[in-house]
């Protein structure tokens, strides 16, 4: 097992209604109750936020968002400012994630802008990358997923790094049942440690979190977080189910 304290944090997506939210989250609540030995944090919709830091106050779970905007306020209909999110009592936020970047126009120049106000604002910003089947069949993982995590990174202090989590999730294992084998992705995830000691040296390298997601689950989540480099998961489908869930943050006990 790594030095570093595990991060699992849940991305629920698109599902939930405020009502469902609170409900699901005070069953998560009393299932994880207890499980101290590492982070748990619950990236939500945005409209959910309200309830479930209600139901989370003074619990181990902490809120995250799905998304944020670069600047603090201003003309920019339809987005979540850093400020309003610490307002709102969240934590964590999810920036970069592949269905962003796949559908929303997502761009590493967004993602880094995303990530420096994030981080500015005093959130953990989980800053998410990894390639497409189409470049891991051409063999240029290691230079997409390096490209990404320098950008994203840019103008970003080595002090700043105590808030940034790197969260390594093939695009073609999201949403898919097909999972990387622990050791692809410890390797990327060890690739992408070495990114950030070429960046920041090998302290902040060694105590910043590397997070696998994509289709982690309570079947293989043990075999993955026992790897070196992987310090957690970014849970999509399995954050979903109390059962699952809880069997991911035992297994990073
Ligand atoms: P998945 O999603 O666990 O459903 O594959 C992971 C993610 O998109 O963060």
């Amino acid at each position: 097992m790594s030095k570093r304290r595990m991060v699992i944090a849940g991305n629920w997506k698109m599902n939930m209604t405020p009502s469902q939210a609170k409900n699901f989250a005070s069953e998560l609540y009393e299932a994880v109750k207890g499980k101290r030995g590492c982070d748990i944090v619950v990236c939500v919709p945005a409209i959910d936020i309200p309830a479930v830091v209600k139901v989370c106050a003074g619990t181990a779970i902490k809120v995250g968002a799905q998304n944020v905007h670069f600047k603090n306020s201003g003309a920019y209909t339809g987005e979540i400012s850093p400020e309003m999110l610490i307002d709102a009592g969240v934590k964590y936020v999810v920036i970069g994630h592949s269905e962003r970047r796949q559908y929303f126009g997502e761009t590493d120049e967004t993602v880094n802008l995303r990530t420096k106000a994030a981080v500015a604002a005093g959130l953990t910003a989980i800053v998410c990358v990894g390639e497409t089947l189409t470049e891991r069949e051409q063999g240029i993982t290691a230079e997409v997923v390096a490209k990404q995590v320098k950008l994203a990174l840019s103008g970003i202090s080595a002090d700043q790094m105590k808030k940034v989590i790197i969260a390594y999730e093939p695009v073609w294992a999201i949403g898919t049942g097909k999972t990387a084998t622990a050791e692809q992705a410890d390797e990327v995830c060890g690739l992408i440690r070495s990114v950030v000691a070429s960046l920041y040296g090998k302290v902040v390298s060694r105590s910043t979190v590397i997070q696998y997601g994509g289709s982690m689950n309570a079947g293989n989540a043990a075999e993955l977080l026992a790897m070196e480099n992987i310090d957690g998961g970014l849970i999509g489908g399995a954050s979903l189910k109390t059962d699952a869930f809880t069997a991911i943050v035992t297994a990073a006990q």
